[in-house]
Parts: structure tokens; sequence; C-alpha cells
């Protein structure tokens, strides 16, 4: 996958002495009130910050008194650009000043935001200015929590998460989809400027393979939908599998041995065997001496129609983005690859197929089995996701697994209830919890409900003949009822933590987030070695 990897330095210098022509640094702000006359606009308080302390030292640079003629008072996301004054001593020829708002209310997702708005002002400039020095922020204790979280999960940004908000902003700028009229293209040079030399240096081959792993999950859900089939996701595991000895792979292509095996799944394939034949795709990653094994399993319907009770208008478009579980979970494992921690065996499962029609395609009232033996009552083609999963789930368990993490755009519930933020549900709270840390380290917008025995009950089929069925009764519930679906795959007692991405994994202008691949790589590099 051509992801646009930019070379990034790491310095302790003062930016006079850095080869870097314009300089980024992001400074506190201390909102003004709205009532209030700008001239008793609070001036933005600069942050402890070395990079500025040199310039505004060395080089007579007034920031202050240009941030108050500017009326420039640290507002998020806003910037400052100031000219130097020509000078032999450096080369420095722009400063940007970036606001990140209040210390108290910033978190991880608003800083690699901010960083990609201060950014995006400097990628149009020519190639000159467009080597950056990037004043990295200080450490800093954090009052509010986490965005989009209850309880305070967070209490304080380190420095390695600063190295990744940052980056996360970075490949946000420089990153474009394969399709895109102009090709992405890196910034002529970047230089992290950080007292914190080693911590920054450390970091930076995760914040590196983090964000490659989420150019490819983007890559796949940004593929138009008249190019994407089965095959992609099958090449693009191919890629990762023949890019690392330590991944190994097998693709089932075998439809008798798919409507054999996973006869749920296959229900959803029977309306597009002849054009895009369904594949399941099992991928391992072993590290040297793996002691924690977890399984991940991704939902990739590569387009959803609806099936016969087709979806009506506009509420199809969108639909190629069907599958970014499952190109989550493999942009999770490229990025897991590439670290290669010692202690991880992951599986990685797919299940894809398109939910299209043909006459042979699946009807509602039909009784159909599943691989955990459980019989389903169709009563919705639409609802085919948690179809494809239960059967996926239960080959899962055959691996012996610690835990299973499904990820799927899975319900319309899901977006409602939470908007553009993962949904986390589990059968299991300990392990919710780990996957939810992962979702605040990595700055992703995540907020859990709650899966109950009521949810459960409901999706009991009243049909003779049937256990389960595949919508629930009532209006109500949604997302949870349908988590409730998937985990009656599992074998009994083996966690499940479910992540509903149907409203996070694209942005309002359609745009893939690759959210929840940064949760799941965090929820992974955090388990210990030892259980
Ligand atoms: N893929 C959709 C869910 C979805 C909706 C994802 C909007 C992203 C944006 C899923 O297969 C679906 O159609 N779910 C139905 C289930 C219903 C028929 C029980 C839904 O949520 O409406
Ligand atoms: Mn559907
Ligand atoms: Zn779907």
């Amino acid at each position: 996958m051509p992801a646009v990897t930019p070379q990034i330095l790491v310095s302790d210098k003062c930016p006079t002495n850095v080869d870097v022509t314009t300089v980024l640094v992001p400074v506190w702000g201390a909102e003004a009130p709205a009532d209030k006359k700008s001239e008793d606009a609070p001036k933005p308080a600069l942050p402890e910050s070395k990079a500025l302390s040199c310039m505004a030292e060395g080089m007579g640079l007034p920031i202050y008194a240009i941030a108050a003629e500017e009326k420039f008072t640290g507002t998020l996301a806003k910037t400052l650009v100031f000219r130097m004054p020509e000078s032999t001593d450096h080369k420095i020829k722009r400063v940007v000043l970036l606001g990140l708002g209040e210390a108290k209310k910033l978190t991880l997702g608003k800083l690699t935001m901010a960083i990609a708005s201060g950014l995006k002002a400097i990628q149009g400039w020519d190639e000159d200015l467009q080597k950056v020095g990037i004043s990295l922020p200080k450490p800093y204790e954090l009052f509010g929590g986490s965005l989009h979280t209850a309880e305070p999960l967070k209490t304080s940004i380190t420095t390695e998460e600063i190295t990744l908000a940052v980056t996360r902003g970075v490949f946000a700028v420089t990153y474009k989809a394969l399709e895109a009229k102009k090709p992405a293209k890196p910034f002529a040079k970047l230089v992290y400027l950080t007292p914190e030399v080693a911590t920054v240096e450390q970091t930076l081959p995760l914040a590196i393979a983090l964000n490659e792993g989420r150019s490819l999950t983007k890559d796949l859900v940004n593929m138009p939908a008249n190019t994407k089939t089965t095959q992609s996701l099958v090449d693009a595991a191919k890629s990762i599998a023949d890019e690392f000895a330590s991944v190994d792979i097998t693709v089932v292509d075998d439809v008798a041995w798919i409507e054999k095996e996973m006869p749920c799944f296959y229900q959803v394939a029977r309306g597009s065997v002849a054009t895009d034949p369904p594949k399941w795709i099992h991928l391992v990653y072993k590290g040297a001496n793996p002691t924690r094994k977890i399984a991940l399993v991704g939902k990739s319907v590569i387009f959803d129609t609806g099936g016969y009770q087709v979806k009506p208008g506009d509420s199809m478009v969108t639909m190629k983005g069907d599958m970014a579980g499952g190109a989550s979970v493999l942009g999770t494992l490229r990025t897991i690859a590439k670290v290669a921690p010692a202690h991880l065996e992951l599986h990685v499962f797919l299940a894809a197929t398109p939910n299209k029609i043909d006459s042979d395609a699946m009807v509602p009232d039909s009784i159909v089995n599943t691989t955990c033996g459980k019989t389903v009552e169709i009563r919705h083609t639409d609802a085919e996701g948690r179809l494809t999963l239960i059967d996926a789930v239960t080959l899962a368990c055959k691996q012996e697994p610690e835990a299973i993490v499904t990820v799927a755009t899975l319900t319309g519930a899901a977006m409602m209830a939470v908007g553009r933020t993962i949904a986390l549900m589990s059968n299991c709270p300990v392990w919710g919890d780990l996957v939810h840390a992962g979702a605040v380290v990595a700055g992703e917008p995540v907020q859990a409900l709650t899966v109950t025995p009521e949810d459960f009950e409901n999706i009991q089929s009243k049909a003779e003949g049937a256990d389960l069925r595949n919508t629930n009764k009532g209006r109500t519930r949604g997302a949870q009822t349908a988590a409730a679906f998937v985990m009656e795959g599992a074998d009994e007692g083996v966690p499940l933590v479910h992540l509903d991405i149907a409203g996070a994994d694209m942005t309002d202008d359609e745009k893939a987030t690759a959210y929840s691949v940064g949760s799941l790589v965090h929820f992974l590099l955090a388990l210990p070695a030892q259980k």
C-alpha cells in the first residue's frame, strides 16, 4: 500500500539551529469572554516551550505583542502566521502559532485535530517552506477527563501520547485516498522539537506503524464500490502476510466449504456467489514468545444493499464502507506485525461477502443453521452483519483465544445513539474496560453501552424450529440486541468485546476515519506479557 510515510526527525536544539524554514508552535489558549471588549481579552498563555523561548529571546521576537495586536487568544485550532525578518543567522521564514484552547479541556483527539489544521495551512506553501519544525507541547495534567467518556479515565497526558497524537495529525494531513486525482505528498521535512528526545524517538516507530496501519484501513474503506470485491480484502491480507514473516494467512474460497461450515454467513453470500463469491480469511501474527492470545473479527460486508428488504434511496449511500470492521482489523494486524511485540499471538478473521440479490439470495422467514448449532429465523435481510459474525466468532473460538474483539458497522441504532463515536459493548466488563482504555490512549472517541440479559431475551425467536431471530422485537436497543446476537456465537465463558463503528467509520463528508485501529493496537500492546 503506498501510504506516504514522512521522514520525521527529533531535536532538542533551538529551532534557529535546526534546518527548518517554518516552525509550528502550539499555544495554550485563554478564550476571551464574549461580552468583554477586545482590549480586555486575556493574553494567550504561552507554553513553556524551549522552541518559543529560543526564538523569542534569541531573535528578539515580540510574540506576546504580536499575538495581542492580532487578537490571537489561542482558540483551539486557530492559527496566527507571521513572517520572520530576514537573517543570516537562521533559516526560519515563518512562525505559526497554533491555538490549543484551554489546557484543562484539551484531549488527545483535539490535539490531533489542532495539529492537523495547523499543518493544513502550511501544506499549501511551496516546498522550501514545508521544512517544518513542530514544537511538541509539554506533558500536562488533565482535569476534565477524556472526550466522550463519563469517567475521567485519564488524568494526564504523557510525552508518548503527545508524540502519537501529533503524528496522527501529520498523517491526517498527508493522507489521500488511492483514487484521489492528486496523489498524497509528504512534507519536505519534519522535525519534532522537544527536550524529551529519547522518549519521542522511542515512540516514533509505533506512531508511524500505527498511522501506516490506519492508512491501509482508510484505503480499503475509501475504495469505490464498483472496484471493491471480496478479493480486494484477500489481496490486502496477502500483502501483509507477504511483507511479514511473522504473519501467516489462510483463505478459504471454496463456497461448498463455506455453505457447510459457516451456514449462516453463507446465507448472506447466496445473493452474489456468481458475481463476487465469499471468502473466509484468517491471519495470524505470532510474536517471538507469545503468552497472550487474542482474536479480532471484522465485519466485511463488501457492499450492503440490504438484500431483498432493500435499503431505501439514500440509506444505501456509504454502504461501500460496510467492510470497515474487516479493514480495521487488517490495519491493526499490519501495525502489530510492524511493531512486533514478542508476547502476542493475534488471530484476525474476516468473513467477506457483499449483501446483494439474485434469484438465490436469502429471503425473510427462512430458518437457517449456524456454525455454533443454534438456528436463526431470518426476519430481515438487511440485518446481515450479525449473520456473518455469529459464525466467524464460533470459528474464532476454535483457536482458544483469551478474548475476542468484534469490530463492525453493525447498526444504524449505534449511530443514532453515539454519533461518530465507537459504541463499545461487552459480555465481560474487565475486557471491555481494557479495550475502552486503549481507545482513550488512542484519542479515538468511544462510549460504552451495556448489553443486558433482556437483550438476549429479546432476540429469542418465537418461530418453531428457530432459536434466535436476527432482529430485535420492538424499536429500541437495536445496537445492544445486535451485539447480543453476535455474542451468541461465542463459546461459553469466552470474553467478547464488540465495537459498533456504524457511526464512527466515516466523517460527515464520508471519508474513512480508521477509528478502532488505534483502540485495538493500544489495547493489545498494553496487555502484560504475563497474565
Ligand atoms: N450496515 C448496516 C448498519 C449501518 C447503518 C452502518 C448505517 C452504517 C451506517 C447494517 O447491516 C444494517 O443494515 N442494519 C440494520 C438492522 C435492522 C434491519 C435490524 C439497521 O441498523 O437498520
Ligand atoms: Mn444491512
Ligand atoms: Zn450491513
